[in-house]
């Protein structure tokens, strides 16, 4: 049995995603926000890229205005940086960004410790953390990635599940589990708090689950595709109901 529930944030791109494709004013932001956390989310996600691909400006702070606990996705820039201080969101979580791919396809790069990139980057870490936003790094599931997140001084480290995902139901399953487990043993070892998301959904959830340490799950296309058919309060419920029962 686990001693601590894990909690969910939902992603909310891919419903700014449907508003932006037509420039409309629907959906609306608030009313996803309002049902997500009715459903019993812990928390809303939302990632302002630079592209500004799905999630504007103006939805970001619409959101921060209704959502009780923020979780703000975001490059390393100084743009973003600026942005996020304004914002003010409970967390910051930092991601990788290209701008030719479909999704974030991978953890960040870490850069060496004593080099000039580190301290930049632990530097706007803690410009985030002086206005009392967490902050988060989203990192690939290795030691490695998860001391420097630690050397950085980053609150939490994000986990991410894509390659866990795409060999779901492979003889490698395995393997990627084994790396998210320790990944996660060793980043609470050292005090942080151990999310974890990307490419997650209904069937291969139940594994992940059973890890200890997991504070925070983060899912996004897996519920809004599944709310296309069931709507978006019963998605989030279904989703919560396997995390609760996953021992
Ligand atoms: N966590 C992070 C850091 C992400 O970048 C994403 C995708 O935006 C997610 C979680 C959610 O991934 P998915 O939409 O595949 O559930």
């Amino acid at each position: 049995m686990r001693n601590r529930k894990i909690k969910l944030g939902v992603n909310l791109d891919h419903i700014a995603f449907i508003k932006k494709s037509r420039d409309t004013m629907y959906p609306n932001l608030a009313d996803a926000v309002k049902i997500t956390e009715e459903a019993g989310a812990d928390s809303i996600t939302i990632h302002l890229r630079e592209d500004r691909r799905h999630i504007q400006d103006k939805d970001a702070i619409e959101i921060r205005e209704c959502a009780k606990v923020l979780n703000f996705e975001m490059a390393n820039t100084t743009e973003m940086i600026d942005f996020a201080l304004k914002l003010k969101p409970d967390y910051c979580c930092i991601v990788p960004e290209k701008r030719d791919e479909k999704t974030t396809e991978g953890g960040l790069i870490l850069p060496s410790t004593n080099t000039l990139k580190f301290k930049n980057f632990s530097d706007n870490i803690k410009k985030l953390s002086n206005e009392g936003i967490k902050v988060s790094l989203f990192i690939d599931p290795n030691i490695e990635s998860v001391q420097v997140s630690k050397d950085l001084g980053a609150d939490i480290v994000e986990l991410h599940t894509g390659h866990y995902a795409n060999e779901f139901n492979t003889i490698n399953e395995f393997e990627m589990i084994d790396n998210i487990t320790s990944s996660a043993e060793f980043a609470d070892k050292l005090g942080l708090l151990v999310n974890a998301g990307h490419g997650l959904n209904y069937e291969n959830l139940n594994q992940l689950c059973k890890i200890q340490s997991l504070n925070e799950l983060n899912i996004g296309h897996s519920i809004i595709s599944q709310a296309v058919f069931t709507g978006l309060k019963d998605a989030i419920k279904k989703i919560i109901s396997i995390i609760n029962n996953c021992d």
